[in-house]
């Protein structure tokens, strides 16, 4: 299992540098995780990463494979075990509640993973997104070789969470217009934010793209953005409060 760890940490330590730049907590994707976690008083985090929306308050333990992920939790109180969701370390049963957030479709075998999230917790809370949804997003008209990607291609949805939890809810996470957390549609209103170099490097779509791929589609909304082509298509989102960019946060259990 060792080698499937190093191997799953691979990604995150060669994407994962700049993380903390553009991610972090936002207050609005916060609060709905944290009412899902209900009473729920030992949790597993599982793919951690740096430790975004990690209650305080409870007894949490950090499940992550990538190396640098990890060393950008300075401050994080939880302990950290280096493993991936396929195979977690601990007995049947041991958390209340095992969460996991925007981590799952990179996960090498979801099924297995969503398995031993209800083997190892009573319960079960996971924030991802809808596969169909995510290809209405805007910017993939500019970056389209990204749902190529392993990460993209069948990402685990509302129909796999059913397979293999006992899930009970799905509540829809809209993306608000100043999100703090740069993931991968947090910058819907402002198109701006896709040209910076670290703002792409903060989400593995457009991390993980091939360079030519990424360069081109930068160039093309650099240039739709001066000719105002992209405003006259999308504007209306400049002045939109939420955006449903296909997020949602499953309870299971
Ligand atoms: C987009 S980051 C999300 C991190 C954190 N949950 C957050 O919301 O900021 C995805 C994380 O999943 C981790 N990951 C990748 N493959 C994994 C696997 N097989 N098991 C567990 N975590 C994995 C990556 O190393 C990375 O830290």
């Amino acid at each position: 299992m060792a080698a499937v760890t190093a191997a799953a940490g691979a990604r995150y330590d060669a994407i994962g540098r700049t993380y903390g730049r553009t991610r972090r907590e936002d207050p609005h994707v916060a609060a709905q995780v944290h009412a899902a976690l209900g009473d729920a008083r030992t949790i597993v985090n599982v793919g951690a990463g740096s430790g975004s929306y990690e209650p305080a308050d409870r007894a949490v333990v950090a499940v992550e494979p990538s190396v640098q992920m990890i060393r950008q939790r300075a401050g994080r109180p939880a302990p950290v075990v280096r493993g991936v969701a396929e195979a977690l370390p601990f007995a049947d049963g041991s958390f209340d509640l095992a969460l996991a957030v925007l981590t799952a479709h990179h996960w090498t075998d979801a099924a297995a993973g969503l398995g031993e999230l209800a083997r190892v917790a009573a319960r079960q809370v996971v924030l991802y997104f809808e596969p169909l949804r995510n290809r209405d997003f805007w910017a993939i008209e500019y970056f389209p070789a990204a749902l190529d990607l392993p990460s993209e291609i069948d990402p685990p949805g509302e129909r796999l969470l059913a397979e293999h939890l006992d899930l009970h809810e799905v509540r829809p996470v809209l993306v608000p217009r100043d999100c703090l957390d740069g993931f991968g549609v947090a910058f819907w209103a402002r198109p701006e934010a896709y040209l910076d170099p670290d703002v792409q490097s903060g989400m593995s779509w457009l991390a993980m793209l091939p360079a030519d791929d990424l360069a081109r589609g930068t160039a093309a909304l650099r240039a739709d953005l001066a000719s105002g082509a992209w405003d006259r298509r999308h504007g209306h989102l400049r002045t939109e409060d939420v955006y449903d960019g296909g997020y949602r946060l499953a309870l299971a259990g």
